[in-house]
């Protein structure tokens, strides 16, 4: 199962695949803008642990991004449960040396796409954003989602207490 994008494709994680992630996921600009559970440092250890969970999973649902054979970052959705069963929430990074050539911003695209085409009762995406990463507000806006509003102080990230934004997407 691969998503080809014109600057990325979209793939499943190989066993390949830890040297690099290890790499590029040891980056405090990642971590600071993902959730705590996301290990920092970040060593091998970590990767072989995240790669052991997720290869061969069916249906794929964790993608690693990869530009030009090269491992660039990781797409996931994952979906609610309960009376939120027909959400699912959107995370991502991409590597830094890849940062600012619209990677991130075609694979939400992509993996959006996939993911009102494989999961017929979807019918909303989601991500919160911290208030400090305008970089992903763009991605999400460039990618068709919408500003639904301010959590706000629903973060606790780094020692400081801060908002986050919600975006989201329905079914087009
Ligand atoms: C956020 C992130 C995914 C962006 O990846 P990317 O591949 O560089 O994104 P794109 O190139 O598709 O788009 C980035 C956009 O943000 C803009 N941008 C970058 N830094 C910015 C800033 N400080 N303020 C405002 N806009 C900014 C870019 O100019 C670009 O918009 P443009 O095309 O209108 O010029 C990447 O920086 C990352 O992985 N960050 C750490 C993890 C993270 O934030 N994950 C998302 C959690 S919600």
């Amino acid at each position: 199962m691969e998503i080809r994008l014109g600057l990325c494709t979209l793939r499943p994680w190989r066993l390949s695949d830890e040297q690099a992630l290890a790499h590029h996921a040891n980056n405090r600009k990642i971590w600071r803008n993902l959730r705590d559970a996301f290990p920092h440092p970040y060593d091998e250890l970590d990767a072989v642990a995240w790669i052991a969970k997720h290869v061969g999973v069916e249906p794929v649902r964790f993608f690693a991004i990869d530009h030009e054979g090269e491992l660039a970052g990781s797409i996931a959705i994952v979906q609610e449960s309960d009376v939120h069963a027909r959400s699912a929430e959107i995370g991502y990074f991409v590597a830094e040396p890849f940062w600012g050539r619209g990677i991130a911003t075609q694979a939400v695209r992509g993996i959006s796409a996939y993911a009102f085409d494989t999961i017929p009762e979807l019918a909303r995406l989601h991500a919160a954003v911290f208030e400090w990463n305008r970089a992903s507000m763009r991605v999400l806006e460039k990618a068709g989602f919408e500003c639904e509003g301010v959590l706000r102080q629903s973060i606790w990230k780094d020692g400081a207490l801060v908002n986050s934004m919600l975006y989201a997407k329905l079914r087009p």
